[in-house]
């Protein structure tokens, strides 16, 4: 058996005396796309801002590539490969495009593999060339996510997690967005994708955790969580179907 490349244990994490997670425990493997799915609040941000060292977990461990990363600095963090694209993107506006990307590369200490790391940005994302001289705020929502993707590539992450990457974008820039994170996974690259939409979600990745209030309430394959998420609809759509356990 090979170890997962992320693993995280029994994570509890607080906010003051508010307690966001209850025991969170999760694995990646290396090549997988997994989802953390669930509703608004259910604590998926928290959970990745605690993977990241951006957030002190009050328990639990988190394991990468072998190495406790719990506690550790978040610089420390993305040096072991590990990149993260929070909710809102976070791009800085009023640099231009080439500027955003040079921070991620800076972040990676691969100055030299800056030209040969664009020219494979600008294969995956052609519209960053375009205005590759223009301040990142002038772009759309959707150019604005894949700046802030791209970016976060230029550090070469062994994992690369994604906070919503499809939120406020329209129809259009989603679908466009799903395309490109599929492509990232059939690529070779290993991707923690949170997502309020499980139903696009699912269509893409290998399997996926359900947080709720702050627990995983199921874990399986895309499959799986599809099928419980037909049932629920039946369930809550019938007044004489009886509540079900979908085994793991
Ligand atoms: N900065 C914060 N201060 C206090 N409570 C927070 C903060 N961020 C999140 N929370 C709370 O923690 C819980 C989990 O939030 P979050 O991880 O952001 O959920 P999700 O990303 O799944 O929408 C929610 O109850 C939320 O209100
Ligand atoms: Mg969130």
């Amino acid at each position: 058996m090979t170890m997962p490349m992320l693993t995280v244990e029994n994570l509890m994490a607080s906010y003051g005396v508010v307690r966001a997670l209850h025991g969170v425990s999760l694995e990646v493997n290396e090549g997988e796309l997994v989802a953390l799915l669930g509703v608004n609040g259910a604590g998926k941000s928290t959970t990745l801002k605690s993977i990241t060292g951006i957030l002190r977990p009050v328990k639990g461990s988190i394991t990468f590539l072998g190495t406790e990363i719990t506690n550790r600095k978040p610089e420390w963090i993305v040096k072991q490969g590990l990149s993260l694209v929070p909710e809102g993107r976070e791009i800085f506006g009023s640099l231009t495009v080439e500027e955003n990307l040079r921070l991620g590369a800076f972040a990676s200490y691969q100055r030299d593999r800056y030209k040969a790391d664009l020219k494979e940005i600008f294969e995956l994302f052609p519209i960053l060339e375009e205005r590759f001289s223009q301040p990142g705020g002038l772009l759309s929502g959707g150019e604005q996510q894949m700046l802030a993707i791209a970016r976060a590539m230029m550090a070469h992450p062994k994992l690369l997690m994604l906070d919503e990457p499809s939120l406020g974008l329209s129809p259009a820039m989603t679908d466009g967005i799903f395309v490109l994170i599929k492509r990232l996974r059939e690529m070779g690259s290993t991707i923690l994708l949170v997502e309020q939409n499980a139903e696009r979600a699912l269509e893409i990745v290998d399997r996926a955790y359900l947080l709720a209030n702050g627990e995983v309430d199921f874990a399986g394959t895309a499959e799986d969580l599809k099928r419980k998420v037909d049932i629920a609809s039946v369930y809550f759509g019938g007044d004489d179907a009886a509540p079900c356990e979908v085994p793991l």
